[in-house]
C-alpha cells in the first residue's frame, strides 16, 4: 500500500515556521531585514505584548508591485537569489523565500505595500490563501503581524512572558540597528519608545542613542585593519565599562550580526589582563567579507555562519584591540597595575570619561528623536494603535532583568504535539 504523500503547501509552511519563527523577536528580525534589503532608509517598529499580540514593520523601501506582493507569501519565492551560484554570493540579508510564508503560516498577516505604481493588500490567516486588495499608493511597505502563534497552541504554551519576549525583540532590534547605522530606525513596544536613530551613518551615534552617553563617551575607534580578503574595524570601550555576561561582545560580519565563539573569545582575550575573571567589556566589531569566505545558509536564523579563516581572523581581532588597549593605557601593561584594576572594577563597574584614546569620540550630541505624536501619525494609518508616553527606563530596567534571567540555562522545553 502506498503510504507516502507530498504534503499540501500549508502544512510544509507551518513545520518551516517552527524554524524561521521560534518566536516573535525571530518574525521581528525577518521583517526588519526585508526592509532594509529592500533599500528602505526609514523603518518604524511597533510591537504589542512582546510581540505575541502584534508587530508592525514600517518602511520606505522600493515596495511591491501586485504581481510580487501576490507571490511574496508563496514558499520559496525570493527576488533576493536566482540562481545556485547566487547563493555563493549573498549580499542581501535574505534569501530563502522562506520567512513571511513562515509567519503567515502561524499568524494574522497584513502585507500593505506599493511600489508606487500600484498599491496591494495581502491577508493571509493562518497559511490559508491569501485575500488580496487594492490598496492606497505609498511607497513602501508595512507589515503587520497579530496573534503569533495563535493557531500553534504548542508554541504558543513555551513563550516567556511579555516583558521577555519584548527584551529579546529589544536586543534584536539593537543589533540591526548597530549594523546599519545609515537606516533611521524607531523601535516602540506598548506605545512607548524604547530607541531611535537618525541615520546618519554614525555608529558612535547609535551607540549613544541605545546605551547612553556615558558608554559612548567611554567608545574608541580602532582603524580599519585589512586581513586577507577580509577587513574589519572595532568600537572598543574603556575596560572600566564591564558586565557579568557577553552580551555587549558584538560581532557582525556584512552589517549582519552573529555570533562566533572564536571571535568572541578573541575580544575576551583582548581584555584579559584589563578585567577581574568573569567581567566582560562592551566591544564591537564590524567585518567586511567577500561573500564568498561567509556561508550564511547554515542555521534557519541566519545568525550562526560559516567564516573561512575564522580562527586566524579572530587573532587578529585579539591583536587588533589589545594593542589598541595598550596604547590608551600603557600602564596597564604593568601586571601589578592590572590586578589592582581588576579588583577595583570587581567591586563596581565603574564608567568614567576617555582618557586617552587612539580615536576619541569628538564628541557625542543629542539628537533629538522623532516626537511621539509624529511617530504616532505615521504609525496610525496601518496599525491603528493608539500611543501614549515615553518610558525609557522602566523599558531598560526590564532589559536588564530579562538578561540576568536568560544568563541562567533553561532547560530544554518538551515537544509536544498540537
Ligand atoms: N518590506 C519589503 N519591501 C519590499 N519587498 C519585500 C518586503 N518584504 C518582502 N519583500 C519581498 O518578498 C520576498 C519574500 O520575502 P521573504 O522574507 O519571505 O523571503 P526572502 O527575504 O527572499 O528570504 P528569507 O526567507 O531568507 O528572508 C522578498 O524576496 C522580497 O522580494
Ligand atoms: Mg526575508
Amino acid at each position: 500500500m502506498d503510504r507516502i504523500s507530498v504534503m499540501p503547501e500549508s502544512l510544509a509552511n507551518l513545520i518551516a515556521a517552527g524554524e524561521v519563527v521560534e518566536r516573535p523577536a525571530s518574525a521581528l528580525k525577518e521583517l526588519v531585514e526585508n526592509s532594509i534589503d529592500a533599500q528602505a532608509k526609514h523603518i518604524l517598529v511597533e510591537i504589542t505584548l512582546g510581540g505575541l499580540k502584534s508587530i508592525v514593520v514600517k518602511d520606505d523601501g522600493t515596495g511591491m508591485s501586485r504581481d510580487d506582493a501576490s507571490l511574496c507569501i508563496e514558499r520559496h519565492a525570493s527576488s533576493k537569489i536566482k540562481t545556485s551560484y547566487d547563493l555563493m554570493d549573498i549580499r542581501t540579508m535574505g534569501f530563502r523565500g522562506e520567512a513571511l510564508p513562515s509567519i503567515g503560516a502561524v499568524s494574522e498577516l497584513r502585507i500593505d505595500t506599493s511600489d508606487g505604481v500600484e498599491g496591494t493588500t495581502i491577508l493571509v490567516s493562518g497559511g490559508k490563501p491569501p485575500k488580496i486588495q487594492e490598496a492606497p499608493l505609498r511607497q513602501g511597505t508595512t507589515v503587520k503581524v497579530t496573534d503569533l502563534f495563535y493557531n500553534t497552541p504548542a508554541r504558543l504554551k513555551y513563550m516567556k512572558s511579555p516583558q521577555l519576549e519584548k527584551a529579546k525583540c529589544v536586543d534584536v532590534m539593537q543589533h540591526i540597528a548597530l549594523g546599519f547605522p545609515q537606516v533611521a530606525f524607531d523601535v516602540r513596544a506598548d506605545g512607548k519608545l524604547v530607541f531611535s536613530t537618525t541615520g546618519r551613518g554614525d555608529r558612535i551615534e547609535v551607540i549613544q542613542h541605545i546605551w547612553g552617553n556615558d558608554i559612548a563617551k567611554a567608545i574608541s575607534r580602532v582603524d580599519k585593519v585589512s586581513y586577507y580578503g577580509y577587513s574589519f574595524e572595532c568600537l572598543i570601550a574603556k575596560p572600566e565599562v564591564n558586565y557579568s555576561t557577553k552580551y555587549q561582545m558584538m560581532t557582525f560580519i556584512n552589517s549582519r550580526f552573529i555570533y562566533s565563539f572564536k571571535l568572541s573569545r578573541g575580544i575576551e582575550d583582548a581584555y584579559k589582563d584589563y578585567l577581574a575573571p568573569s567581567r566582560y567589556p562592551f566591544a564591537c566589531v564590524f567585518i567586511d567579507a567577500d561573500p564568498a569566505l561567509i556561508d550564511v545558509n547554515v542555521h534557519p536564523s541566519k545568525k550562526e555562519v560559516r567564516i573561512s579563516g575564522e580562527e586566524s581572523l579572530a587573532v587578529s581581532v585579539r591583536d587588533t584591540i589589545r594593542a589598541a588597549l595598550k596604547q590608551q593605557r600603557p600602564i596597564y601593561g604593568d601586571r601589578d597595575t592590572a590586578q589592582m584594576v581588576n579588583q577595583m572594577s570587581q567591586v563596581e563597574p565603574r564608567i568614567s570619561a576617555p582618557q586617552i584614546s587612539a580615536h576619541p569620540v569628538d564628541q557625542v550630541v543629542s539628537q533629538p528623536v522623532m516626537p511621539d505624536s509624529e511617530f504616532q501619525n505615521i504609525l496610525a494609518g496601518t496599525s491603528g494603535i493608539a500611543f501614549q508616553g515615553n518610558d525609557r527606563q522602566e523599558t531598560e530596567s526590564a532589559i536588564a532583568k530579562a538578561r540576568d534571567s536568560l544568563a541562567v540555562p533553561q532547560p530544554e522545553a518538551p515537544v509536544e504535539k498540537p
